[in-house]
């Protein structure tokens, strides 16, 4: 919504400009939401200021309006426009992070080493509650606050001042003598829990979204572009450090902060001196078991080298001092109860479970959503990693354990099955997913035999949780190798909704591709220019051009793709199990697409049963047992058997102890026995064992490549493009060429052909391309930049030509 002018506001009537006022306050409330709330804006700084003019403006012409809607401009003072940059003097850095003793124990030992120190001598280190706030940088010149600003990158931060100065722990004015001229004191911005659970009651109360913990509330707070708000906020701040300074305050780090606080600077009163690392070790345990009560957050503890020569010696590691390590605090946990399962698709399919959780603080921060990481760690039969909760699975309605590690995604570990309620059924996964609607399904894993984890949306190609990644792979070069199209490319298109699915980018035309790429310049430029960098100069008369033939030169290079190798394509479309070797595997053994699925269609008609592929899990009945006993070859035995149902008699087939697999499997001899009758009848056919036995190919792929096409929307996408491209069959091994079974390296920059495709020919005359250079290496393409391969090369011996040789013997070829 653009900002209106005077004389507009000046014809505005009483109704209208009530309208307009509550839309452009809607609409600046939801800029300061995503500027303070989410470090995210949308408009840019004029754009926000012109909004904010034309709200005071309105309540200047229509002064009852002031107070109403979700922001006023009449509120608190004329809010400054975005914050200007300082750039530190000193930059500000950040700390080594230790979380066990002997990381403590190695950092003394490495501090004494580096300054060959014996353990005997004394040294003496500070230990300092880590508060888990903002840090600032307050520049006092001649003992007047003149600068607060911001840690922002280390180097350069933003011009807080007018804030800070709102902050009662800061003073405007240093007390008491002996600062120096230039004294830039740095500590921590902070809130206390009583205060944030206040200003969260207010956010909620003006409904506002509430700050997730007291860290956010208070740079949320600092970082206000109306000082009057800071001010309503009260904020407090402990110093700990400096950067620049005019003369040195003390020699050591301890009375360098007793210094601060003479001068009326608030100092934390827990901290030490300490001469050893068990002394560190027992004061962290100390303030640790203090934290619950400080009423503000902390999360660990620095150590600090306490002599500033000792200091100055050790110097930085990258930007860490070596002087300094923060020891923080482990995992937090909480109990809370679970209120609700999300879904989420994630970009490869996986459906993964979002936990809703009764907001609970976790280590001073509030927690409303922890991963449940997968299906099988619902159920409670493990998956990724975590440890098997055997026979408790986590329903909703269940009290569970929240934990939350640093910054890591806080999750939920564990369930409390004393507090689960009657009615607390177990969670079940929807079947299709949620993202598009295509069926969803746990794989058995090839390897294990077992369940996989992980539930997985069988959408593929038109899943849009997926897209743009089965689009990257769609393009990549052992795909359709279309370089132009880059990773960029693909999601701007994707996103302007121009490319959904491979069959799309054929359909691309000259001027909806021109639009897409040129709205995306620029958009980024917006973003650059309100991120306050200097705009790209405007886009010269040549450089339209320059476009123009970039896209033309896409469009080429997809018509040249129009024809491509069957592999190539069946690769392309990124089919579960369905690698480069198994593509190639197909392409053997098929001259097209049409071929292939027909073979698909009759080995999904033969495919096992369910029955039959449960017996087939069971423990004890191989694959051998379970043919034998299904063979149609062998009549069942005996007379003795009459009488008996089929499933009794196929059992009696059995040794003693397969049979008592067998009853432990399905618990009573008559549910065995109509298993096994089902089963018979679920024997996968000889279509099935065409492909499923293809040393090649095998069960695995054959299974992924079923469900594959079972899915409509895959097999429409694939019809789809295979109305906008031919295959051609995989370019047989020629066998007979100089080349046949010779092992071939390519190194260094191929300047006529890329490498995948002088990988191709290599292999389409019958050599092998490998990636490093042995004595069993034939031949070395090297082109400029070739390295360690050359040397090797010639290690061993090996015949080493240039790309041009190459081509040369390829024309021979
Ligand atoms: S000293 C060169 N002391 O922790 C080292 N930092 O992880 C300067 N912090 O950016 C920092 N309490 O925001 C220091 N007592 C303390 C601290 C502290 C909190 C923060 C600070 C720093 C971060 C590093």
């Amino acid at each position: 919504m653009p900002a209106r002018s005077n004389a507009e506001i000046d014809s505005l009537t009483e109704a209208s400009a009530k309208a307009r006022h509550a839309a452009l306050s809607a609409e600046i409330a939801e800029a300061d939401r995503l500027y303070h709330g989410e470090d995210a804006p949308e408009i840019t700084d004029a754009d926000y200021d012109a909004l904010r003019r034309e709200l005071e403006e309105i309540e200047a012409r229509f002064p009852d309006l002031a107070g109403t809607g979700e922001v006023s401009a009449s509120v608190g003072a004329k809010p400054s426009s975005r914050f200007e940059k300082v750039r530190h003097a000193v930059p500000m850095l950040s700390l080594g992070n230790a979380f066990a003793d002997e990381e403590v124990e190695d950092f003394v030992a490495r501090v004494r080493r580096f300054l060959n120190q014996p353990d005997g001598e004394p040294l003496a280190f500070t230990a300092e509650p880590k508060i888990d706030g903002l840090s600032l940088s307050l520049r006092y010149e001649r003992g007047r606050l003149v600068t607060a600003a911001t840690r922002g990158d280390g180097e350069v931060g933003e011009n807080v001042t007018a804030n800070a100065r709102t902050v009662d722990d800061i003073p405007e004015t240093l007390s008491g003598k002996g600062w120096p001229d230039v004294l830039e004191v740095r500590g921590e911005v902070y809130l206390s829990h009583a205060d944030f659970a206040g200003i969260n009651a207010r956010q909620e109360a003006d409904g506002k979204p509430a700050f997730a913990n007291p860290r956010n509330a208070a740079a949320g707070s600092l970082r206000q572009k109306d000082a009057a708000i800071t001010a309503s906020r009260p904020l407090h701040f402990f110093a700990y450090a400096w950067g620049e300074v005019s003369e040195p305050v003390a020699p050591t780090q301890f009375a360098t902060l007793e210094k601060f606080r003479d001068w009326g600077l608030s100092v934390n009163p827990l901290t030490v001196r300490c001469t050893s690392a068990a002394d560190l070790i027992a004061h962290y345990e100390k303030i640790g078991r203090q934290r619950a009560d400080l009423g503000y957050d902390i999360d660990g503890v620095v150590y600090k080298v306490d002599d500033l020569a000792l200091q100055k010696r050790l110097g930085f590691v990258s930007r860490s001092p070596r002087w300094a390590l923060a020891h923080k605090f482990a995992a937090q946990e909480a109990f809370t109860t679970l209120e609700g399962i999300d879904i989420q698709v994630g970009r490869t399919g996986s459906l993964n479970p979002l936990a809703r959780l009764k907001p609970v603080t976790v280590g001073g921060v509030v927690v409303s959503n922890a991963t449940l990481h997968n299906e099988g760690y619902v159920q409670g039969v493990g998956g990724d990693g975590e440890p098997i909760r055997e026979g408790r699975d986590i329903r909703i309605g269940d009290t569970v354990i929240v934990v939350r590690a640093g910054d890591v995604i806080p999750k939920v570990m564990d369930v409390v099955l004393d507090k689960r309620p009657a009615a607390a059924k177990p969670f079940v996964f929807p079947d299709h997913c949620p993202a598009c609607g295509s069926r969803a399904v746990r794989e058995i894993n090839p390897r294990t035999k077992k369940l996989d984890a992980i539930r997985r949306c069988t959408g593929g190609l038109i899943c849009p949780a997926q897209g743009v990644e089965r689009l990257k792979h769609f393009v990549s070069r052992n795909g359709f190798d279309l370089e132009g199209f880059g990773q960029t490319y693909i999601e701007v298109l994707f996103e302007a909704g121009l490319v959904k699915q491979p069959a799309d980018l054929f359909r691309l035309q000259f001027e909806p591709l021109k639009a897409a790429i040129v709205a995306r310049r620029e958009e980024l430029s917006a973003q650059r220019r309100a991120e306050g960098e200097t705009a790209p100069k405007k886009p010269t008369k040549k450089k339209g051009e320059d476009e123009d033939k970039a896209i033309t030169n896409l469009l080429a290079s997809l018509d040249a793709r129009r024809t491509i190798p069957l592999n190539r394509l069946l690769f392309a479309l990124g089919i579960r199990h369905i690698g480069e070797s198994t593509a190639k595997a197909l392409a053997k053994r098929f001259p097209d697409m049409p071929a292939l699925q027909a073979a698909l269609a009759a080995a999904a008609e033969a495919q096992a049963g369910p029955d039959w592929l449960e017996l087939s899990a069971i423990p004890r009945i191989g694959p051998g047992t379970r043919d034998k006993l299904f063979a149609e070859a062998e009549p069942l035995p005996g007379e003795a058997l009459k009488g008996l149902s089929t499933g009794a008699r196929l059992r009696a087939r059995l040794t003693s102890a397969q049979g008592e697999a067998l009853l432990t499997h399905y618990e009573t001899t008559d549910a065995a026995d109509a298993a096994l009758e089902r089963a018979m009848t679920q024997v996968p056919g000889d279509a099935y064992h065409l492909l499923a036995d293809d040393g090649e190919i095998g069960p695995v792929a054959t299974d992924s490549l079923i469900q594959f096409f079972a899915e409509p929307h895959n097999a429409g996408a694939v019809a789809a493009l295979l109305s906008q491209v031919t295959t051609e069959p995989m370019a047989a091994a020629a066998t007979v060429t100089a080349f046949a079974g010779k092992t071939v390296v390519f190194t260094g920059t191929l300047e006529k052909m890329t490498r995948s495709e002088a990988k191709a020919t290599a292999e389409r005359l019958g050599a092998k391309v490998s990636g490093s250079v042995s004595a069993k290496t034939d031949l070395v393409v090297a082109g400029p930049g070739a390295g360690s391969k050359l040397k090797d090369a010639e290690k061993h011996g090996v015949k080493v030509i240039s790309e041009e040789d190459w081509l040369a013997m390829l024309a021979e070829a």
